[in-house]
């Protein structure tokens, strides 16, 4: 056994040690078989193997030979053969082992010392989904439902690209449809039950929702679009919505010509399978040349199916920024309340967690980790790459560090009627000392710098 006995101090944080042992030849000698002449497989020709697994080749990144519950984030980007080591705890790998996934999500390989027992899984690469190609070329889709993350029972998430001009087919579903434009502009359209009609063009960082059952289309503008739809139910699976074409090919046609006034020979040409993301013409740049509506006019400005997000100044935070996008102000979406975080390199957003629902997250940029606490004593520290999902639920605390060197950016999905969230700090902070103090023995100097303020992203 190789043991590192490196002097562990806060400075280790910032180096990179990196002991590297040269590996002796591995020597593999061969003994025969010690057991009893009674035991299936023997026969006094047969051996047993005595390879050497104590001669392997590492490094350790900065902080892992600090006490296991300091429990840093540790970069494994350029660190030779990282082992599942921490502080005093754990051991060499030999193998078999995936180590690049191993170095991306590095605090798998190697927990903080006070990551406990099990909670649910509470995240899901997308870079894991299969992705549904649309066709000639007009976009695709991948999806992050129940299949995936069976604890992500209130929201599931799609993330689609449309092509310049490609359509997600007209549709509708069971479930009601929240959206982050990511990239580019589209032009959205509906019709209500009223018969009231919406159309609007939605560029990065607005939002649109379509309330369940109400039927929809999207077609990306001249520069294409990418969007992530987050949908009111962990179940939502895009491949089960109801499609235009299939509603059509799948009534008799008599019915179909009774049903719209005109001849059964009209429907000879329409398409015989689903069509989902396709080409189109492309939109007119005019849009009033799409505005269609009927007596009962358009969908009232109240009811809204967009809200242009982008326009909404952030507001600025010691470590970052947030913007809170819920009912108060986009009321169509009554269960969707949101918040797109940006958080600073070495920032934190603080340990928290919801009162009234279940947290739906989508990272945008950057990386960082987050450790998800469960009553009574497990917690699980997860870390999270741009184009992961992480999954909380309700009165599970979590944080969010960024443990990368460019702006985390984070969206993080409630189905509340407001955005809310209970904050760690400001608890403590706002409880009698003497409280806190007979409860956690802590000096009266660190419950003097304790904070009354919620700070969403500290720095
Ligand atoms: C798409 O949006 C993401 C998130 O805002 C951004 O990081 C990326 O650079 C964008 N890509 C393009 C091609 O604009
Ligand atoms: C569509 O037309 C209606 C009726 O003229 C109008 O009230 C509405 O504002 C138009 N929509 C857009 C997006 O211009
Ligand atoms: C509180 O901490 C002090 C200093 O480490 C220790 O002496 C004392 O035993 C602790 N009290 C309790 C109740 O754990």
């Amino acid at each position: 056994m190789i043991l590192y006995n490196t002097i562990t101090t806060l400075t280790s944080l910032l180096l990179t040690i990196k002991p590297s042992i040269a590996a002796p030849a591995a020597v593999a000698s061969s003994n025969p078989l010690r057991g009893g002449e009674n035991l299936i497989g023997y026969s006094p020709t047969n051996t047993i193997s005595n390879e050497n697994t104590e001669t392997i080749s590492y490094q350790l990144a900065a902080g892992q030979t600090d006490a296991a519950n300091l429990g840093v984030y540790l970069n494994f980007e350029d660190v030779e053969n990282p082992q599942p080591i921490r502080g005093s705890t754990g051991g060499t790998d030999p193998g078999p082992r995936n180590v690049e996934m191993e170095k991306m999500y590095s605090d798998k390989l190697a927990p903080p010392g006070t990551d406990s027992g099990a909670t649910i899984n509470a995240q899901w690469p997308l870079a894991l989904s299969g992705v549904t190609l649309g066709k000639g070329k007009s976009g695709w889709s991948r999806q992050q439902n129940i299949d995936v993350l069976p604890a992500a029972t209130e929201m599931a998430g799609v993330n689609m690209r449309l092509e310049a001009a490609g359509y997600r087919e007209l549709h509708w579903h069971v479930a009601a449809e929240w959206a982050l434009v990511l990239n580019g502009s589209c032009r959205i359209q509906a019709v209500n039950e009223d018969g009231q009609t919406f159309i609007d063009d939605v560029g990065k960082g607005d939002v649109w929702f379509f309330p369940a059952g109400i039927p929809h289309s999207i077609q990306a503008l001249e520069d294409g679009v990418e969007f992530m739809l987050v949908f009111d139910s962990g179940s939502f699976s895009e491949t089960n919505t109801f499609l235009a074409t299939e509603i059509f090919a799948h009534n008799p046609r008599e019915v179909l010509s009774k049903d719209l006034g005109v001849p059964v020979s009209s429907f000879q040409n329409i398409p015989s399978d689903k069509l989902f993301i396709f080409p189109g013409t492309p939109a007119p740049t005019d849009i009033q040349a799409q505005n269609i509506t009927g007596s009962a006019g358009s969908v009232p400005q109240t009811q809204s199916y967009s809200y242009h997000f982008s326009e909404q100044p952030a507001r600025q935070l010691e470590g970052g920024s947030v913007k809170i996008l819920d009912p108060l102000s986009f009321p169509i979406a009554s269960s969707f309340s949101a918040a797109l975080v940006t958080i600073n390199p070495g920032g934190l957003r603080e340990i928290h967690w919801h009162t009234s629902s279940d947290e739906w997250t989508f990272f945008i940029q950057g990386q960082g980790r987050a450790t998800l606490f469960t009553p009574p004593s497990e917690a699980t520290t997860f870390d999270y790459l741009a184009g992961d999902v992480a999954y909380f639920p309700k009165s599970n605390s979590h944080y969010i560090e960024n443990t990368g060197d460019e702006v985390l950016i984070v969206l993080e999905v409630l189905q509340a009627d407001h955005y809310s969230d209970m904050s760690l700090a400001q608890w403590v902070g706002l409880t009698s000392k003497q409280i806190v103090q007979d409860t956690l023995n802590l000096t009266d100097e660190t419950l003097s710098q304790f904070t009354t303020e919620k700070k969403i992203v500290v720095s």
